[in-house]
């Protein structure tokens, strides 16, 4: 056993579709070297018991205590990394005021990088520690303070995709926090994009550079032609926001004649590794073109709600063939947990289904088979962000990498409502996905390394 690098016995949750969660009780999981599940070995298997007597001593076999579950880790698909410093202010202001009062004089000082260091070494942390494996990162328009966020994302063990944000166009973006020019914006997207790489070939979990034009209205059409060459060029992720308000939204039509989803196609921003936050306002053809070229929504429900006052159509377009992850949106989201988002996922989905004016006719109220199940709320913020994000994460399957956190549901002054010994395993699960806070997260596995423990 000792070519294993960890070995666990536990009970284990994972999608198996976007409907279904697979249990895996009291498997054994073999981790390998690479960090990546090897082999899972249920208790009725011929060999179970002698694999278990050979490795229950072993100093790498970690045998889960009574009221201990493991979780795939989270991939949260949308934050933006410098504005956790303003995480839970002004979430009633409207998204335009929001942006130019608070967010951009706040984004303006990553050009100092001591200040940038404090928060981002805290972010990461913070995300860690309430199950946040993987993140896909804005940063800010600072090609250094961007760079630093992906060498602590590499230190701390957390898979982190960042992006440098572009923001070039001399109206829509205040003259102390907007790129040089549109030329400086490519270079350094270009320059950040090898040091990112270069960075990688060290990390045993992964850090990648993404293209991040901020959304249509921050930039020059002459920058996102230059930024979908450059994402083709060196084969990165892409991320925006994309149709998210209906300012933002109107704001495309009238420059563009045409929807953020075809305006970003027209640029070449639309791929099998983009990722686009909101999508609030796409409708089914702009959906369609998204299933064709692989992009994915990064569903931000509680963002959503206060900014774009608005539902993601989530089971529409994943019925239409759109991959979907969960995202925290921070700061416009107002939590750094997924499990809060997961939780307003499946809120807001019942609020589209009828919550509309009661006054209204029947057939005017609500969108029927809007709703969504906690199951698919799971599978966005595990399995979904790791087919949104082409990568083999978020599920509990052999050849996927162990990135896991392990839940505690027995901890003292943060006990889950289980009061029968024998209760039904997957009433556990939703209670676990509904009550879990950051104590009860015990570990936290990327790629088969510890990156967070709390006694
Ligand atoms: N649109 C452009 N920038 C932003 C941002 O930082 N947050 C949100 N929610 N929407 C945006
Ligand atoms: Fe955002």
């Amino acid at each position: 056993m000792n070519n294993h690098s960890e070995i666990f016995l536990g009970t284990a949750f994972s999608s198996r579709s976007p409907k279904e969660i697979a249990i895996c009780k009291d498997y054994l999981f073999f981790i390998n070297a690479e960090g990546v599940i090897e082999r899972m070995v249920a208790p009725d298997h011929a060999e179970y018991q002698q694999l278990l007597r050979t490795c229950e001593n072993a100093e790498n076999f970690h045998r889960l205590a009574d009221g201990q579950y493991i979780l795939p880790g989270f991939i949260d698909l949308h934050v933006h990394a410098p504005q956790w410093a303003q995480s839970g202010t002004a979430l009633d202001l409207p998204l335009y005021d929001w942006l130019h009062e608070y967010t951009f004089p706040l984004e303006a000082k990553y050009a100092d990088l001591s200040f940038a260091k404090n928060v981002y070494e805290d972010l990461v942390g913070t995300l860690l520690a309430n199950g946040t494996t993987t993140a896909l990162y804005f940063a800010t328009i600072h090609k250094e303070a961007s760079m630093l966020l992906a060498e602590i994302c590499a230190e701390r063990g957390q898979r982190g995709l960042v992006g440098k944000v572009v923001a070039d166009d001399t109206e829509q973006n205040p003259p102390y926090y907007r790129d040089a020019d549109s030329k400086t914006a490519l270079e350094d997207t270009e320059a950040f994009i090898l040091a990112v790489k270069k960075l990688a070939k060290k990390v045993k979990q992964g850090v990648y550079p993404v293209v991040t034009p901020r959304f249509i209205p921050s930039c020059t059409d002459e920058v996102l032609k230059g930024l979908g060459e450059l994402a083709a060029k060196h084969n990165t992720h892409i991320q925006s926001h994309c149709s998210e308000s209906d300012w933002a939204h109107q704001h495309v039509l009238e420059r563009c004649d045409k929807h953020d989803a075809f305006a970003l196609h027209d640029f070449g921003l639309l791929s099998d590794k983009a990722i686009m936050a909101h999508c609030n306002f796409l409708d089914n053809e702009d959906a369609a073109l998204f299933a064709e070229t692989g992009t994915a929504i990064s569903h931000c429900p509680l963002s959503n709600a206060y900014f774009a006052n608005s539902v993601l159509p989530a089971a529409r377009f994943k019925a239409l063939g759109v991959d979907i992850g969960l995202g925290t949106d921070i700061s416009a989201g107002g939590t750094a947990s997924l499990y809060d988002n997961a939780k307003q996922a499946v809120a807001s989905s019942r609020m589209l289904e009828d919550g509309v004016d009661p006054a209204l006719p029947a057939e005017r109220r609500g969108v029927p088979g809007s709703r969504i199940t906690m199951n698919e709320a799971f599978y966005f913020a595990t399995a979904g962000g790791g087919e949104s994000l082409s990568l083999p994460i978020g599920r509990i399957e052999k050849n996927y990498a162990w990135d896991v956190q392990i839940v505690d549901t027995k901890v003292k002054n943060a006990k889950l409502p289980i009061f029968d010994s024998n209760e039904d395993l997957y009433d556990i699960f939703q209670k676990i996905m509904y009550n879990v806070r950051p104590e009860n997260i015990r570990q936290v596995w990327v790629q088969g390394e510890k990156v967070h423990e709390r006694n």
